[in-house]
């Protein structure tokens, strides 16, 4: 089981949203991380079969996926960015037309439907329409579509958006469970989401693969790059303003405990530490660290 991408590109007018990637994909959970614009969508809708490359190709088990035609449909599972329902379905209705449309027999869509409801924990919903769900419950009907036909490579752009601390450990439990012997493929702008769960990773940036292997091997870049410090809260605006602090913890002392990215200490007092998948994202992505930072 393995995806090739070959060379792909794709150009909307002017604007080059994929630029020439190439990526072998294999068995496991992928996370595919990057900013907003990045180009994560892009490729994704490539590799789902929903665009075709300006440039390029992706074969899956040495198959173009462009031939791959009606058998398609039975090997991939893709929940999209932007996912229209359709709001006056209830749960269980919408999943049988997913089903349908998928080709699973009578017998398979009553089985895979309440697996699925359980495994999501949509049960209690599981005849409520749809527009009365909450943005997590939409999500996790938008996964439980993606998963209907238990596919062997399955595409999920973004599907944490939404969902609270409590559903996203039990996506990502659900998610490693699924994965043996699957191709899982998920884009995250959120690098808590995919850090434990990805074996691998490709971190994306303007319209590139700019960096690729598991969490360790890619944290061992900021080795030596990340730094504690305790300060008081009158030295805090200094550290602020000089540096790119990744976190701020309060002690109980009253000081502040500073995590920064530096190719050298600020102050003798600061001390090295263990990077985490976060550090390098920010490393890679400076201006997301405002936004990221809580
Ligand atoms: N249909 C489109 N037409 C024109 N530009 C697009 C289109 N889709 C995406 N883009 C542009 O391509 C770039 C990558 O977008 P996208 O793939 O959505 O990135 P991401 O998912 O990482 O946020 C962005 O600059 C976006 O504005
Ligand atoms: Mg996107």
């Amino acid at each position: 089981m393995e995806l090739f991408i070959n060379n792909v590109s794709k150009q909307f007018k002017d604007k080059n949203a994929v630029n020439d990637v190439s990526l072998h994909i294999t068995s496991g959970v992928w996370g595919l991380l990057g900013a907003n614009g990045a180009g994560k969508t892009t490729l994704m809708r490539m590799i789902a079969g929903i665009m075709e490359p300006s440039d390029g190709k992706i074969e899956y088990d040495g198959i173009p996926i462009t031939t791959l035609k009606g058998k398609y449909r039975d090997i991939f599972g893709y929940l999209p960015q932007e996912f229209g329902f359709y709001p006056e379905f209830t749960v269980k209705d919408y999943l049988e037309y997913v089903a349908t449309l998928k080709g699973l027999t009578k017998k398979d869509t009553k089985k895979k439907i309440n697996e699925l409801l359980e495994n999501l924990s949509l049960e209690n919903v599981r005849n409520k329409k749809i527009n009365k769900l909450s943005g997590g419950m939409k999500r996790r009907v938008g996964i439980a579509q993606a998963l209907l036909n238990d596919p062997e490579v399955l595409i999920l752009d973004e599907p944490t958006s939404g969902l609270d601390p409590g559903e996203r450990v039990r996506f990502r439990k659900m998610i490693s469970e699924f994965a043996k012997d699957r191709i899982v493929l998920i884009s995250t702008h959120i690098v808590s989401d995919i850090e434990y769960i990805a074996t691998k990773n490709a971190i994306m940036k303007n319209g590139q693969i700019i960096a690729t292997g598991t969490t360790d091997e890619l944290v061992q870049e900021m080795n030596g790059k990340v730094w504690e410090c305790e300060v008081s809260t009158e030295q805090l605006p200094e550290y602020e303003k000089k540096l790119q602090i990744v976190n701020l913890r309060n002690e109980d002392d009253g000081k502040v405990t500073v995590r920064y990215l530096a190719e050298k200490p600020f102050s003798s007092e600061s001390f090295k530490v263990k990077p985490r998948l976060e550090d390098l994202y920010l490393w890679l992505f400076p201006q997301e660290t405002n936004k990221e930072v809580k």
